[in-house]
């Protein structure tokens, strides 16, 4: 038999009657309670305030602002004078916003200045529904510089998030002269005859600093530098709400002489807060693991010693640091901007990957030192992009990631500055094996590129 609401409030009431009745018991009636009848008589859940347990008094706060009652106003504010759990101050705030009563708005203005920033959050999203009025708007303005993020952050959305851009073909579609290009030269450069928004997903290794001969610059703030740059770029041309994954790990540059130490560069770290700034919200924190056999052997050392201090282990990792470009709209907007079938075959089917260790062994090119497996490009491309879209590699090395793209059916730009490497690129998607048909792939330098974009 379906139990009907109100009999999950006799059956409380009658629960209470009963000096036996544990706090599990109440817990799991009042999380049953569903829609209440207006008129409903609703003591029992204002008697509830007076548990000891929070978890029940916030349950019963929830309930009772369903009645969207402004009777119960100052049972609200009783809550709030006299309670100390902030799980149960919120919905006490929470039950005033419902309520989307123009007499709780002083009240509502007041806890706006409550030092704990979820109670505020609750009478923003109370106050919200007033931001017609000019005197309302203009708290909301001034609440843009409060110090919590999450509390600006939803000021933001609120006051922004009606302002759409482009239509819904433009979010998912990309400009054909843009799609399978390899072009030679300096990425810095290119990049800026790439158009606003035109890129859904990059995924890139960038040079290390100092640790192989391709790459040298004078200062480790230089080569952060360069890099705050390119990433810069890449968020211009990336599409609102689309990722970038980045796979870097720290390096160690080994000590000049036995007086001096080596020294590690925490890359991944110090380029987080860079990226942070210029509007890459972060998204996930992924760990590549090899096996410890493929990898640089520093422990041996410690191994013989085995003197604390001196503990250098293996650096089995790498990480693949995930952001999306900072939008008000959620994911679920960029999904719904897909056609029904192309969101059908890009679904990611089969096994994946349910923690973000993931195990793949590292892969040796007899052309280029620092390649990417295929098996991390196509996870990458699998988890981060939909078929049809348009990727970047913007250090494209050896071209795995163009590779694994096309394999994929997805399009593909990637530029490198070193013509050993181009051909590289050139020699990998040209295997017989990949590609069905290479007559779509330009090979461009940079000239030829701002020409074909129109830019000469
Ligand atoms: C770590 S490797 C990337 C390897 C690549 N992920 C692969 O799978 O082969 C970095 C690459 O960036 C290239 N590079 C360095 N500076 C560049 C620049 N300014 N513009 C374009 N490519 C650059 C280097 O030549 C090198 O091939």
């Amino acid at each position: 038999m379906i139990e009907s609401r109100n009999d999950v409030i006799e059956q409380l009431k009658k629960l209470l009657t009963n000096k036996m009745v544990t706090d599990q018991q109440l817990v799991s009636l009042l999380s049953r309670v569903g829609y209440i009848k207006p008129g409903c008589d609703c003591s029992v859940f204002i008697n509830l305030q007076a548990s000891a347990n929070p978890k029940i008094r916030t349950l019963a706060l929830k309930n009772l602002a369903k009645t969207a009652n402004y009777n119960y106003m100052s049972h609200y504010m009783q809550v709030l004078r006299s309670e100390d759990s902030s799980e149960v101050r919120k919905e006490a705030v929470s039950a005033i916003g419902r309520l989307r009563d123009p007499r709780t708005i002083d009240v509502m203005k007041y806890l706006l200045d409550d030092k704990d920033p979820e109670v505020v959050l609750q009478a923003l999203r109370g106050l919200i529904c007033f931001k017609k009025r000019d005197d309302i708007f203009s708290i909301l303005l001034s609440m843009q510089s409060h110090s919590n993020e999450i509390i600006r952050s939803f000021i933001d959305k609120e006051l922004n998030s009606s302002k759409d851009t482009g239509s819904k073909s433009d979010e998912v579609s990309s400009p054909d002269k843009l799609k399978n290009l390899v072009i030679e030269g300096d990425v810095a450069r290119i990049l800026d005859f790439i158009p606003d928004e035109s890129i859904h997903l990059t995924f890139t290794s960038p040079p290390y600093y100092n640790a192989r001969d391709y790459s040298i610059y004078q200062s480790y703030q230089e080569y952060l530098g360069f890099l705050e740059g390119i990433f810069k770029k890449i968020h211009r041309v990336t599409k609102e709400g689309r990722f970038f994954a980045l796979n870097t790990s720290p390096i160690i540059i080994p000590r000049v002489s036995r007086q001096h130490s080596s020294i590690r560069y925490p890359i991944p770290f110090d380029i987080h807060p860079l990226l942070v700034d210029m509007g890459w919200e972060f998204i996930d924190d992924i760990v590549w693991v090899k096996p410890e056999a493929s990898v640089k052997n520093r422990v041996a050392g410690f191994d013989m010693h085995r003197k604390p201090l001196a503990y250098k282990p293996n650096p089995r990792t790498e990480y693949v640091m995930v952001y999306r470009k900072k939008t008000h709209k959620l994911i679920d907007w960029n999904i719904r901007n897909y056609p029904y079938s192309t969101v059908a075959k890009s679904k990611v089917e089969g096994e994946y990957d349910t923690s973000n260790v993931w195990e793949i062994d590292p892969v040796y090119d007899r052309v280029h030192s620092a390649v990417f497996p295929f098996l991390l490009c196509e996870k990458v491309i699998r988890y981060y992009s939909y078929m049809g879209d348009l990727v970047f590699d913007p250090f494209g090395g050896s071209g795995t990631f163009a590779k694994a793209a096309l394999s994929l059916n997805r399009y593909f730009i990637t530029t490198e500055i070193h013509s050993d490497y181009v051909r590289r690129i050139k020699a990998n998607l040209t295997q017989k094996d990949i590609l069905q048909d290479t007559k779509d792939i330009s090979f461009l330098n940079t000239e030829s590129f701002q020409e074909r974009m129109g830019e000469k």
